[in-house]
């Protein structure tokens, strides 16, 4: 960092497992970070990152970093259901927050870390990453230079394989609704960018009270565009897409994928199904980049730097982040009324 850059941010972390290790690395990346504290309530890991990452000292518990620690922006990346009490405790100290999805269990719980973040005049970002990835700020440009037209279908998924440990346990915010789903119902909800009124869903679990194998989520929004997400822990690897339909034409793009492929009856350029390949670089560690933390793969390293660059963009800039806590109440809306409606089933078909 050169002398007329602004000081660095004085950064702690709350939940020091794989994702919070990859955000401190991320954060290196941003270089607009000092890394302070970081506290997990298993000691070995907070003390295992604090020595690849660079943080000073680490906490067995975050209120304690909280109360003792010189931190002015925390990173929050627990397990899901304590994502909401940690940040609570986090911005009710005055300290800006970058939350994992999804942020919290319930649009409630959500909308009392907005509540929390507006009351003591700090930021609250939510981990929605895929925002940040290179085709997508590419689909996104398109979309609002109206290269489709007005947008009107929007389907989303994000699959993954059988979920364990406490990502297979419900009482702990398991299931692939909250861990994959999220990202893919954010990608729908930035892209139609209006209000969600109406949610049908279903649903299947291995076991009654287990969490969802599969889910199907159809919503209306205001104004008419249909979406659908689609997420599942059967499928036998990982995928995610995105399909755009606009009354001038469609946008793809595919998760682990570096192409966009677009077509639209405005734009001659794209009058034929026309593929876009984002270059490596937008991809690649930057030159001379060198790991501090022993990241077992680096591919979204630049995905996730991009966000902690615009979290800590938004806090030197005094204004709210690009994707806020209100962003993240939009997602838990339409979670609540897809389980509620998925409780309570659909219409039954020739009875
Ligand atoms: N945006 C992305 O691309 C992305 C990718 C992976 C995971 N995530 C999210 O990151 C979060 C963490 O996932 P992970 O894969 O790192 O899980 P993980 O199990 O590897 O790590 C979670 C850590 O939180 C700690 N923890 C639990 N309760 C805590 C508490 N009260 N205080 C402090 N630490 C606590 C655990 O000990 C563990 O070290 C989740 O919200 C997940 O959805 C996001």
């Amino acid at each position: 960092m050169s002398a007329d850059q602004p000081r660095r941010i004085k950064l702690g972390l709350i939940g020091s497992g794989a994702q919070g290790r990859y955000l401190s690395e991320a954060a290196a990346i941003a270089d607009a970070f000092e890394f302070v504290a970081c506290a997990d309530v298993r000691p070995e890991s907070a003390e295992q990152t604090a020595r690849e990452c660079g943080y000073g000292s680490t906490y067995a518990d975050h209120r304690q970093m909280l109360a003792k620690a010189d931190v002015e922006a925390v990173i929050v990346a627990t397990t899901h259901a304590q994502l909401q009490p940690c940040a609570l405790a986090a911005l009710q100290g005055g300290k800006h927050a970058l939350v994992e999805k999804p942020m919290a269990l319930r649009a409630a719980e959500g909308r009392e870390l907005v509540e929390a973040a507006r009351a003591a005049g700090v930021n609250l970002m939510v981990g929605y990453s895929l925002r940040f990835m290179p085709p997508r700020i590419l689909m996104k440009r398109l979309l609002e230079e109206g290269v489709i037209g007005e947008v009107r279908q929007v389907m989303a998924g994000q699959c993954i394989g059988a979920m364990g440990g406490w990502l297979g346990d419900p009482a702990q915010g398991g299931g692939p609704l909250f861990y994959i789903g999220t990202h893919a119902l954010d990608q729908i909800l930035w892209v139609v960018g209006r209000p969600a009124e109406r949610v049908c869903a279903e649903m299947n679990r291995a076991e009654p009270g287990g969490c969802e194998t599969e889910a199907m989520v159809n919503i209306r929004f205001e104004g008419g565009a249909l979406g659908q997400l689609v997420t599942s822990q059967t499928f036998g690897g990982r995928y995610g897409w995105l399909d755009v339909l606009g009354t001038a034409g469609r946008i793809r793009v595919q998760w682990e994928s570096d192409v966009l492929t677009i077509q639209s009856t405005v734009i001659p350029e794209y009058a034929n199904l026309t593929e876009i390949t984002v270059p490596p670089t937008a991809y690649l560690p930057p030159p001379g980049y060198d790991a501090r933390a022993s990241l077992r793969s680096s591919a979204y390293i630049r995905t996730w730097a991009n966000e902690l660059t615009e979290f800590a963009n938004s806090i030197r800039e005094g204004r709210p982040p690009s994707v806020s806590g209100e962003d993240g109440v939009g997602v838990l809306e339409v979670l609540d009324a897809a389980f509620e409606s998925a409780r309570t089933g659909g219409m039954p078909v020739g009875r």
